[in-house]
């Protein structure tokens, strides 16, 4: 079965170099119309350029459509009004890669708060204006596919990039809550976190790594993700050919009685309470107080029921 994209409108931001280019030349491919959005700028987020309308250029060479939109993910007026050009031109928006994202790596003790905020603003705000300018359309449309792009950084950490790792876990978070609301619109929301050999990782891949990490091989996970057949809530990792999936997990609740709810009781039961036995994944924060409370009727007896479990 061939997947393609006849009659979707797609956004992909940060599609001037990188990954976003490979998914925006696959995209158009397979007969999306895309928007390729880029500021241009180096890869501390400084600058600009044409890396967007070469990219357009790239594709209409090869008998594509696109546009090419130099704006900052950023400005939320300046989102507006890409959505607005794009349905102006192609009728909709049905697809909403957030790719953009720049890099301020330091330590934690050396890192300014400025370039704390700045990695943020790019990555997690930049995605969630993106998304806010793109969400009423395909509530509308009840047609929405969107990817986050996160990072292993996000969700497992790493030294020297405090910054990157908060906006990419949070964008994780933003899905979680999203897929949520879009679900009865027909919007479905992923997270990838990919892996690649591009500007971002130059300096960092030794040079046969590079080129194992061709970022064409991120592009089957990251259009799977927004096609028509996609799920919803998926956390997927992608990198040289390797494809797996993660989650946010939690294990069965430990039932403390009153007396060893003391910090020394739960310092006592840490190791029962910290175990990965019986792991599962809620679907949303309400299932998650639906377990304790299913478990806790099972301790503790029907009547025992919290009045509310939310929280
Ligand atoms: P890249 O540096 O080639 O691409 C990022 C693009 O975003 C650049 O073309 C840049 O001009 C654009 N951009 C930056 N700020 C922008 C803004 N305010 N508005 C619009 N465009 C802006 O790097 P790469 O590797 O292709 O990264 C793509 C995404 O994948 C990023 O979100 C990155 O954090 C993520 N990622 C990449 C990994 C890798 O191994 N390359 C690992 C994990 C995540």
């Amino acid at each position: 079965m061939t997947i393609d994209f006849k009659d979707k409108v797609a956004i992909v931001t940060g599609a001037g170099g990188g990954l976003g280019r490979e998914y925006a030349l696959e995209l158009a491919k397979r007969g999306a119309k895309v928007v390729v959005n880029d500021l241009g700028g180096t890869r501390d987020g400084t600058g600009h350029s044409d890396a967007a309308l070469k990219v357009v250029e790239e594709i209409e060479a090869a008998g594509g459509t696109a546009m090419s939109n130099g704006s900052s993910v950023t400005e939320y007026d300046q989102m507006e009004k890409m959505v607005a050009d794009a349905k102006q031109k192609w009728g909709g928006v049905h697809i909403l890669i957030n790719n953009a994202g720049v890099l301020r790596d330091k330590t934690y003790a050396k890192m300014s708060p400025e370039d704390f905020e700045f990695v943020l603003k790019v990555h997690l705000t930049g995605s969630a204006f993106a998304t806010k300018a793109c969400w009423e359309t395909m509530r509308e449309q009840a047609y929405g596919r969107i990817l986050m792009t996160a990072s292993s950084t996000g969700l497992f950490g790493n030294f020297g990039q405090a910054n990157y790792g908060a906006a990419k876990l949070g964008l994780a978070g933003l899905t979680k809550t999203l897929q949520l609301e879009g679900a009865k619109y027909n919007i479905r929301v992923n997270t990838l976190s990919p892996v690649a050999g591009t500007r971002m990782t130059e300096d960092l891949f030794p040079e046969e790594a590079f080129k194992l990490f061709d970022p064409v091989n991120v592009v089957p996970a990251a259009l799977f993700l927004v096609s028509e057949d996609s799920p919803t809530n998926a956390i997927v990792g992608a990198g040289a050919g390797g494809y797996h999936s993660a989650w946010v997990m939690m294990n069965d609740a430990v039932w403390l009685k009153e007396e060893e709810r003391t910090v020394e009781g739960f310092a006592a039961n840490w190791e029962e309470i910290s175990a990965q036995n019986n792991l599962r994944a809620p679907n949303s924060g309400s299932e998650q107080s639906g377990a304790i409370l299913t478990a806790m009727q099972k301790v503790l007896g029907k009547d025992a029921a919290p009045s509310s479990a939310r929280g």
